[in-house]
């Protein structure tokens, strides 16, 4: 990828994957992506549970009624924990930290899609933080935000359509 506005336009959520794993330096470079992510006070309050066994990704795909299907079928993924007891903006926090990894990915040529953890539930009204927590064993100060599949594309997506972009959301010095 030549510079940060093609990287932008190519990132696409990728729900299929290849068998092939991740390699020990491409998972490193995500990481390390992550570890580099801007936090308020530079809380660095976040934590990140790597998953590469395939009976826990699947069990991680069945924390909540829907959408956290394709975790099971990832090679990896990355439970991103926030600590409440850090900062009050544990999600930000968090949340830049995922999509930071995600541009890295793509970066890299692999695929990623966020799975939404935080607020979700299982059919049964379990928060499917507390499902995570019961499988990963992180402490009650933790909070799950999301969890991040990564691999090899198995499909391959356009990239952003220059011509849908909501340039209507814009507003200069007035809304
Ligand atoms: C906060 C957030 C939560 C998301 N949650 C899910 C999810 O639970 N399951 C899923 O399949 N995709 C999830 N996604 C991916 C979005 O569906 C995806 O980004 C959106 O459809 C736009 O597609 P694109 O990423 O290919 O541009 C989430 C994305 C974000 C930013």
């Amino acid at each position: 990828m030549s510079n940060f506005a093609d990287l932008v336009q190519m990132r696409r959520s990728i729900r299929k994957f290849t068998e092939e794993e991740l390699k020990p330096e491409e998972l490193q470079t995500i990481l390390r992506a992550a570890l580099m992510s801007p936090t308020s006070k530079s809380s660095r309050s976040w934590h990140f549970v790597v998953v590469d066994e395939k009976p826990l990704l699947e069990k991680l795909a069945l924390c909540k009624e829907a959408g956290a299907a394709f975790v099971a079928d990832a090679p990896l993924a990355v439970v991103v924990l926030g600590d409440t007891a850090a900062t009050d903006v544990w999600v930000e926090d968090a949340s830049i930290a995922a999509v930071t990894m995600q541009y890295q990915a793509t970066e890299l040529g692999l695929g990623s899609c966020w799975a939404q953890v935080r607020n979700r539930e299982m059919a049964d009204g379990t928060p499917a933080d507390d499902v995570l927590r019961f499988i990963l064993g992180y402490p009650q100060n933790l909070i799950a935000l999301a969890i991040i599949a990564f691999g090899h594309p198995a499909i391959e997506r356009k990239p952003q359509d220059e011509d849908k972009l909501k340039w209507e959301n814009v507003h200069v010095n007035k809304f």
